[in-house]
């Protein structure tokens, strides 16, 4: 490894230089993506007028814990069968299929990044889904949707790109209906200001914008949502990446066609080793959460909500 991948850095300085929503985008944005996923299926031996939804799993799940745990938190989340759902930051929609394929919702994914957005696009009619989902270039700090409009929101793995949380929240607050519900599934800050790059969201710092537990649910809360299920999947999450790593070396012996190397290049060789050490070293930790638009609006007075269990 070149040790311009296994740098540390000071990921929670306030030091580092501005970041536009574009360097984000430039960080997912890769040319070519859809043709170079459309070679690697063909190679593979798939046919692209007929790919089931576990064919893309390896490449399309971009989160910790893979489409199992997407399964787990959207069933939690117990919504009913004609729900309209938005999947915030939805990447190449590998969650927004298994929210329309798999539980039947009208689902709308939006990403800032618009190759994704086109990946996201070619890989649904190849799943032959183009008729129940719709995705939008666009960011969750500017939704382009009418307020009132969604029973819930998915926001998984995308809050550490996001610097301006409290615009997020209040985009996912106005476009949800009363009683709506937000789906978290989110790395957060851990107790160690350091973190091995790159990482899945970021190649250096200034792009990553961890914040702990306690301070996006104090966020949340002043917006007006309220915490009705809350999990701390950290242990869950480390063994997980540690899992992805034993693969990954064995990758480097016998390269995958399908892997994550599609999406995110060559710094996805370091993504279990380095995000194992993140979550073994306590510098990250990954919550589970469901909250739901509480009807009173915005609190006036604002006080920390009991964890409910029941959602
Ligand atoms: C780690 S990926 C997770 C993708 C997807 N949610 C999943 O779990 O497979 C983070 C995604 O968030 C998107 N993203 C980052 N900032 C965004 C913003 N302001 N608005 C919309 N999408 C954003 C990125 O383009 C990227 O696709």
């Amino acid at each position: 490894m070149s040790s311009e991948k296994c740098r540390v850095d000071k990921v929670f300085s306030t030091t580092h230089a501005p970041c536009s929503s574009s360097s984000v985008k430039d960080h997912y944005n890769s040319e070519n993506l859809t043709r170079n996923i459309k070679t690697a299926l063909i190679k593979a031996g798939k046919s692209l007028s007929n790919l089931e939804l576990k064919d893309l799993a390896p490449i399309d799940q971009l989160h910790t814990g893979g489409i199992m745990t997407s399964m787990e938190l959207i069933k939690k989340a117990n919504l009913s069968c004609e729900a309209k759902v938005l999947d915030a930051g939805c990447g190449i929609g590998g969650s927004s299929r298994l929210l329309a394929g798999q539980f039947k919702f009208k689902v709308t994914g939006i990403d800032i990044a618009d190759k994704f957005i086109e990946a996201a696009n070619f890989l649904t009619k190849c799943t032959r889904l183009e008729d129940k989902l719709v995705f939008r270039q666009g960011s969750v700090l500017d939704l382009p949707f009418s307020d009132n409009t969604f029973d819930a929101v998915l926001c998984q793995h995308i809050l550490m790109n996001i610097e301006d949380k409290s615009t997020a929240f209040k985009e996912f607050y106005r476009v949800l209906k009363n009683d709506g519900k937000l789906i978290l599934h989110e790395i957060t800050r851990g107790k160690n200001d350091s973190l091995l790059f790159p990482v899945p969201w970021a190649g250096k710092a200034s792009i990553s914008f961890l914040e702990s537990w306690d301070t996006i649910s104090t966020l949340l809360e002043k917006q007006g949502f309220e915490t009705r299920f809350h999990f701390n999947g950290t242990e869950h999450a480390c063994s997980w990446w540690e899992k992805v790593k034993a693969v990954s070396k064995k990758a480097s012996h016998t390269p995958r066609p399908i892997g994550p190397g599609l999406v995110f290049g060559n710094n996805a060789k370091y993504f279990g080793k380095n995000m194992h050490a993140n979550f073994k070293n306590n510098s990250i930790c990954l919550v589970e959460a469901i909250l739901k638009k509480n009807r009173a609006g915005i609190h006036k007075s604002y006080q920390p909500s009991r964890v409910l269990t029941a959602i």
